[in-house]
C-alpha cells in the first residue's frame, strides 16, 4: 500500500487511480470528487493513462461545469441524483461538499479519505477488487469530526453504470417464494426498492443485476451487486436526466434512527459487486468463487453431510421413541446428520407460547435429550437442534419475569402487532442479550450438537429501544451475538433461516454455514427459487430437502425423479415423515441421497451454468469441472411445442469427446413417446464440437418432470 497526501498539482495521470484484478480494471478520476469513470474489461497499467478520455462537454442551460457522478454524490457541488450523504447538525451542516485529503492504494484496492472541514465531517471510502474472482467490495465510514451530535438520514454507496447497461434485474417474493426475478428496461426515473421489514426479507433480496439489453446467461455484459445486510435497505438504480445512470445502496435508517455522537463513526454494510463479459453464467460464476474463498468459513471437516430435518415430519409431536425410529429409518438411506426441529423446549406444543424458554422439555424428554443425541450419533449422524434466539412469546416464563426485554414502543403506551403470535427480544438490553448467549452456550456445552437451525419468524414492528428506533442496532447486535456464541463454540455449524429465506445475505453468510432457502420443499417451486438464489449463492450452502409426495406448503404432487433431482443440487436433505414410506420410495431416497454423495465433490465445488432453452418452461442447468458436467432438464409447465428442441450444450470443450449418460429420467416416458431418442437408452461417446454445435435431441417431457445427465471426458 501507498499513501499519498494529495495535492491538486498531479500530473494529468495521478489524477487517477487504476485497481486491476484477473480480468477487471477500475479507474477512479480523483478529482474534482472521486469518481469511478471506468469498470470494465482489464487493459494495460503501463501506458498513461489519456486523460482526454474523461473530458466531457458541458451543455447549455446547465451549470457551468461538469458534475462528477461520485463515489459519494454531493447536492452541495451541484449532483442533482440521490446523495451519498443526508443529514444534519441541529439544521446545519446538511449540504457538505468534501475535498480529497488522502489516498492509500494497492495494485487492486484504495482508501479515500474525503473531508468537510466547514461542516466537520470526514468519509472514508474503501474499494477493493479480488484479485482472482474480480468482485468488487465497497464500503464507507463516516466520522464526526465536530463538537456536537451529528444526525445521519442517510448513507449510502454509489457504483455508476456505463450508459450500455439498460436493463436491470431485480428480485421480489414473499414466504415460500423467494427471489422471483424480474427483467426490466432500466428507464427515466429508475428503479427503486426498499424494505423495512427488519430483517433481509422474503420480499426483497438485496441484489440487483444490470445488463445490456441483449445480455443472457451466456454472454453480454452483466453488472451483478448484493448489499450484504441483514436488516432494513434501500436500493436504487436511477437514469439522470444526462443518461449516465448508477445504483446505489444503503441500510435504510428511521427518522433519528442514528445520531453520531463528536468523534463518533457509522459504517455502511459492505456492497459486493462484479462485472462480467460473460453474461450471468460468468457474474454467478464469479460470486460464488468468491464467497467460496472469502466469505464461508466451514469448519475443516470434509463434504457438507446430507441432513434429515423432521420439521414437515412430525412438527410439535416430539415422541423421543418415534423420533429414534425416523433417525434409523433415514440412517439407511444415508443420512449423515439430524436436525430437531421446533417443539423439543419447555410448553412447546404448538406455535402460541414457549419461545425464549431454551430448555427441554421434560414432559416429552423425560431423560433429556442425551439419550436420543446418543443414539444418533451411533447412526453415525451429526446432531443439530433448532432455536429461536431472537424471540419470545408472551405466553412463555422469559415474557412473564422480563416484559421489558421486548424490543418496542409498548411501555410508551403502543401495541405492536404480533407475527406467529410472538414478539421480538431487544438485543441491545445487556440482560437480554446475556441471558440468549448463556442459555445457547449451556445447550451446546451440555449436548454434543454440531449445527444450530437459527430461526426468526417475525418482523421488525416499530423496533424501539429505549424509545429510540432500533432497527440498526438490533441487527449489528444480532451478528455480535452469533460471533460471541461462535467464539466460544467454533465447530458448531449454524443454518440461518428466518421462516425460510427471510434472511440470506453476504453478511450472516460470514458467520453461519447454509440457509434454508426456503420453507416451500414443492420441487417445482423450488426450480425458481434456486435459480435466483444461486446467481449469488454457491449450492453448498442452498439447502434444499426431498419432501414428502404432496407438498406441504402448495398440495401438488411431484414424483421421486422432480423431487430428487431439484433438491440435488444444493445442500441436500430430506424432510417428511421415513416411518410408514413403502419400500420403493424409501429405496429412491437413497438412490437421490447416494447419487449426490456421489457427485457432491463436483455439486459443491464445480462451477454452476444455466443454458437458454426456446421453451420458457424448460429449465436447463448444472454444474462442471475439468472432467464431469452434470446437467437437469427441468420442464417446468407443458411444453409449448410437440418438439422439445436440441440441446446445445456450448459450456463443453469443442475438441474433447464426451461420454454422454442419462443418470436419471421420470418413470413414465412411455406415454410422451413412442420412440425414445436412441442416445437416452445407452451411453454413447460423442465429440465436444458435435454437443456444442448441433446437441442432443430433447425427449417429450411431461410438464412438472426432471431427468438428469451426465457428460465425462473420454
Ligand atoms: C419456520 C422454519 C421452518 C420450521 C418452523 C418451526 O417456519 O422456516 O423450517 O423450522 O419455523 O417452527
Amino acid at each position: 500500500m501507498v499513501t499519498t497526501p494529495t495535492s491538486l498539482n498531479k500530473t494529468p495521470a495521478e489524477r487517477f487511480l487504476h485497481l486491476q484484478s484477473a480480468n477487471n480494471s477500475l479507474i477512479v478520476q480523483l478529482e474534482p470528487a472521486p469518481a469511478i469513470v471506468y469498470w470494465g474489461n482489464k487493459f494495460s497499467r503501463e501506458q498513461p493513462l489519456s486523460a482526454a478520455l474523461f473530458d466531457a462537454p458541458v451543455g447549455q442551460a446547465r451549470l457551468d461545469s461538469h458534475i462528477p457522478l461520485a463515489l459519494c454524490p454531493e447536492q452541495g457541488r451541484g449532483d442533482f441524483g440521490s446523495p451519498g450523504i443526508e443529514g444534519h447538525r441541529n439544521g446545519k451542516d446538511w449540504a457538505p461538499v468534501f475535498e480529497l485529503i488522502s489516498v492509500t492504494e494497492s495494485l487492486s484496492s484504495a482508501r479515500l479519505t474525503i473531508s468537510d472541514p466547514r461542516a466537520s465531517l470526514e468519509i472514508m471510502i474503501e474499494l477493493a477488487l479480488d484479485e482472482d474472482s474480480d468482485v468488487l467490495t465497497l464500503k464507507q465510514r463516516l466520522i464526526n469530526t465536530g463538537s456536537a451530535d451529528y444526525t445521519v438520514n442517510r448513507f449510502a454507496l454509489t457504483l455508476p453504470l456505463a450508459e450500455t447497461f439498460s436493463d436491470i434485474i431485480s428480485f421480489h417474493g414473499r414466504w415460500s417464494h423467494e427471489f422471483q426475478m424480474q427483467r426490466t428496461p432500466l428507464e427515466h426515473s429508475g428503479f427503486i426498492q426498499e424494505n423495512r421489514r427488519g430483517r433481509t426479507s422474503h420480499e426483497s433480496f438485496p441484489g440487483m443485476i444490470a445488463l445490456h439489453p441483449n445480455s443472457n446467461d451466456l454472454s453480454g455484459d452483466v453488472i451483478g451487486m448484493h448489499f450484504g445486510w441483514s436488516g432494513n435497505h434501500r436500493l436504487q438504480a436511477q437514469v439522470k436526466s444526462d443518461g449516465r445512470r448508477y445504483i446505489q445502496a444503503e441500510a435504510l435508517l428511521a427518522a433519528g434512527e442514528v445520531i453520531l455522537p463528536p468523534g463518533e463513526a457509522f459504517d455502511t454494510p459492505t456492497l459486493y459487486a462484479v462485472f462480467s463479459a460473460n453474461g450471468l453464467n460468468g457474474m454467478m460464476q464469479k460470486f460464488h468463487q468468491y464467497v467460496r474463498s472469502s466469505l464461508l468459513q466451514f469448519p475443516p471437516s470434509s463434504a457438507r453431510p446430507v441432513h434429515f430435518n423432521t420439521w414437515e415430519g412430525i412438527y410439535f409431536d416430539h415422541q423421543p421413541r418415534r423420533i429414534m425410529a425416523m433417525a434409523d429409518a433415514v440412517a439407511r438411506l444415508g443420512v449423515e446428520r439430524f436436525i430437531l426441529d421446533d417443539g423439543w423446549f419447555i410448553n412447546r406444543d404448538n406455535d402460541t407460547r414457549a419461545l425464549g424458554d431454551w430448555q427441554v422439555d421434560k414432559r416429552k424428554y423425560p431423560d433429556g435429550l442425551t439419550p436420543m443425541i446418543d443414539h444418533i450419533n451411533q447412526l453415525g449422524m451429526e446432531f443439530g437442534l433448532w432455536v429461536e434466539p431472537e424471540m419470545v412469546s408472551k405466553d412463555s416464563e422469559l415474557f412473564r419475569n422480563h416484559p421489558d426485554w421486548m424490543l418496542g414502543l409498548d411501555t410508551l403506551g403502543y401495541t405492536q402487532p404480533s407475527g406467529r403470535y410472538q414478539f421480538v427480544l431487544d438485543l441491545q438490553n445487556q440482560d437480554a442479550y446475556h441471558y440468549l448467549l448463556s442459555s445457547l452456550d449451556t445447550l451446546l456445552t451440555e449436548h454434543n450438537i454440531a449445527y444450530l437451525k437459527w430461526d426468526m419468524n417475525r418482523e421488525l414492528v416499530q423496533a424501539g429501544h429505549d424509545s429510540r428506533p432500533a432497527y440498526h442496532l438490533q441487527t449489528l447486535a444480532l451478528y455480535q451475538l452469533i460471533d460471541d456464541l461462535r467464539a466460544r463454540h467454533p465447530y458448531v455449524e449454524i443454518e440461518s433461516c428466518a421462516s425460510g429465506g427471510g434472511r440470506i445475505d453476504y453478511e450472516v453468510l460470514k458467520r453461519t454455514h447454509r440457509f434454508w432457502t426456503s420453507d416451500c420443499n414443492d420441487a417445482l417451486e423450488r426450480q425458481r427459487i434456486q435459480q435466483g438464489m444461486q446467481l449469488f449463492f454457491p449450492p453448498e450452502v442452498m439447502g434444499s430437502h426431498i419432501g414428502p409426495r404432496q407438498s406441504h406448503t402448495t398440495r401438488r404432487c411431484h414424483d421421486m425423479s422432480l423431487r430428487g433431482i431439484t433438491a440435488l443440487f444444493g445442500h441436500m436433505g430430506a424432510e417428511l415423515d421415513p416411518i410408514g414410506l413403502e419400500d420403493n420410495e424409501l429405496r429412491a431416497f437413497a438412490r437421490y441421497i447416494g447419487l449426490h454423495k456421489q457427485y457432491r465433490p463436483l455439486l459443491h465445488h464445480g462451477k454452476c451454468f444455466n443454458l437458454p432453452s426456446h421453451d420458457p418452461n424448460t429449465r436447463i442447468y448444472g454444474v462442471m469441472d475439468d472432467s464431469v458436467t452434470l446437467l437437469a432438464v427441468a420442464q417446468l409447465a407443458m411444453p409449448q411445442y410437440a418438439l422439445s428442441g436440441q440441446l446445445r450444450l456450448p459450456v463443453l470443450c469443442a475438441n474433447k469427446r464426451y461420454r454422454v449418460e442419462v443418470l436419471d429420467s421420470p418413470a413414465a416416458f412411455s406415454h410422451t413417446m413412442k420412440h425414445k431418442p436412441v442416445w437416452m437408452d445407452k451411453p454413447l461417446t460423442i465429440q465436444g464440437d458435435q454437443l456444442i454445435q448441433i446437441g442432443l435431441s430433447l425427449p417429450l417431457m411431461d410438464p412438472e418432470s426432471a431427468m438428469l445427465l451426465s457428460f465425462t471426458l473420454v
